[in-house]
């Protein structure tokens, strides 16, 4: 008896964890979201919200917050950094008119901590001044993040207490050089804390090898210290090589998992590969839950994956498809617990919410039977319209006739075609 119940508890509970569509995670898999850019926010949907917010409500494991954008700011003192969290953070230092002093933020990354999720600090970005001019410049950086960010110590900390869990690179312009002594540099002062994991990653773009990060280039930071990077979030979005384009993507990640296979051979150590897609199909390169769910069943048993990395919390939270967000179902897929789910009827509404803003049919829940009963009538009504159509049409080619008679040829024909 007292079985049956802690059975039928346990059912309910699956049930329950079930319908508030977050899986249980039964596999080493993780889930990376950028966090702070607000993507939405320009294309006027929901706003991104708080950092905690997606801690507490989403399934994440890895959070880069995104981005400290300006290595070297002339506006700030000593040339300090200059971070930008678009809505996020709007107090700053005195005498840094661009390094943000953000308290909340820093108490919401020691939260979120607590809950087993790491908190990066992504540098660069598609947007920012960034680049080093000398060895030396690279290096003192490294000891600027590590003083304001990590476990160093600095009057001027934009996180105040919290200390990160490591530094991404997503370098999408600027040079090539010196990156290499930055990685040497931090990873030296992340050695001498013993009590912390720290980790180093990076987000370069698809077509292998990257354009700036490599590998190749002598100089090219995944050319000279490949080993030091836990994770390479590698951009499947903006390029020919997103997922749907099996034949660039089989190739692009076989040239990525070969990489991190033989940094591994070579140094004992190197990155996992994480697959990475745009949360919104307003981004060039989103991908419909099967098309992911396809590639992530020709990919899923390399022992260079680490999982799938999402552009931005904002854009998963806007994206719900039938009451999931994007990242419940991705979870899933990587769960292998994914069904298909859109059929015959909702498919075609599928397809406008795709192609248009994305959220007419989320926010409005109308129920498939709703939308089937919508779609019948639209369907009857447009027969009886055609069929008076069809009618009409033989009374005007009878009349059209009689014209022709009269040597009149302005009859022009209806356009139905
Ligand atoms: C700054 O952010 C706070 C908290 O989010 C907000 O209440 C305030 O209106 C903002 N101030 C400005 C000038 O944007
Ligand atoms: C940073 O902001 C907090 C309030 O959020 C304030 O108490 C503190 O003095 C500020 N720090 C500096 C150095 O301006
Ligand atoms: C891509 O790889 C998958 C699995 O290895 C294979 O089934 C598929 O045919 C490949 N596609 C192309 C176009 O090469
Ligand atoms: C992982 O990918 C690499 C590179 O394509 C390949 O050599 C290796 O066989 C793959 N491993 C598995 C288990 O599929």
């Amino acid at each position: 008896m007292i079985l049956r119940s802690v059975i039928l508890l346990v059912a309910f509970c699956s049930l329950a964890n079930q319908a508030n569509g977050s899986p249980a995670t039964n596999t080493n898999k993780q889930l990376v979201v950028y966090w702070g850019q607000d993507s939405a926010g320009s294309l006027r949907l929901t706003l991104e919200k708080g950092l905690d917010y997606y801690c507490k409500n989403y399934d994440y494991d890895i959070i880069p917050v995104a981005f400290l954008n300006v290595f070297f700011d002339t506006a700030n003192k000593d040339k300090f950094p200059g971070i930008n969290l678009a809505n996020h953070c709007n107090t700053t230092f005195k005498g840094y008119p661009t390094l943000l002093n953000c308290t909340d933020i820093g108490q919401q990354i020691q939260t979120c901590q607590k809950s087993g999720k790491k908190i990066l600090l992504s540098l660069g970005g598609a947007a920012g001044l960034y680049y080093f001019s000398s060895s030396s410049q690279a290096t003192q950086f490294a000891s600027t993040v590590w003083k304001l960010f990590l476990d160093g110590t600095s009057k001027i900390r934009p996180f105040h207490n919290a200390v990160l869990d490591g530094v991404d690179l997503d370098i999408e312009g600027g040079t090539t050089t010196y990156y290499a002594d930055f990685v040497k540099a931090i990873r030296q002062l992340m050695n001498t804390d013993k009590n912390r994991k720290y980790f180093i990653t990076g987000a370069p773009q698809c077509p292998y090898p990257d354009a700036i990060m490599g590998p190749g280039g002598t100089n090219m930071v995944l050319t000279t210290v490949p080993q030091e990077f836990d994770y390479l979030f590698v951009q499947f979005y903006n390029n020919y090589c997103s997922i749907d384009k099996t034949k660039f993507f089989n190739q692009s990640i076989a040239s990525w998992f070969n990489f991190a296979m033989t940094t591994k051979q070579k140094y004992g150590k190197g990155p996992l590969i994480f697959i990475g897609l745009p949360a919104s199909p307003r981004v060039n390169g989103y991908q419909s839950p099967d098309v992911v769910r396809k590639a992530w069943q020709t990919v899923k048993t390399n022992e260079s994956l680490g999982g799938f990395m999402l552009w931005d919390a904002s854009f998963d939270m806007n994206n719900v498809i039938s009451g999931q967000h994007y990242s419940t179902i991705i979870r899933t897929i990587m769960n292998d617990q994914y069904k298909s789910i859109h059929h015959s009827v909702t498919d075609f509404f599928y397809v406008i919410r795709v192609r248009g803003d994305g959220n007419f049919f989320t926010r409005v829940h109308v129920s498939h039977a709703l939308l089937l009963g919508l779609f019948l009538v639209v369907f009857v009504l447009l027969l009886a319209v055609m069929m008076r159509m069809s009618r009409h049409e033989k009374l005007l080619s009878v009349k059209s006739q009689e014209v022709k008679v009269s040597g009149d040829k302005k009859y022009v024909p209806l356009g139905f075609y």
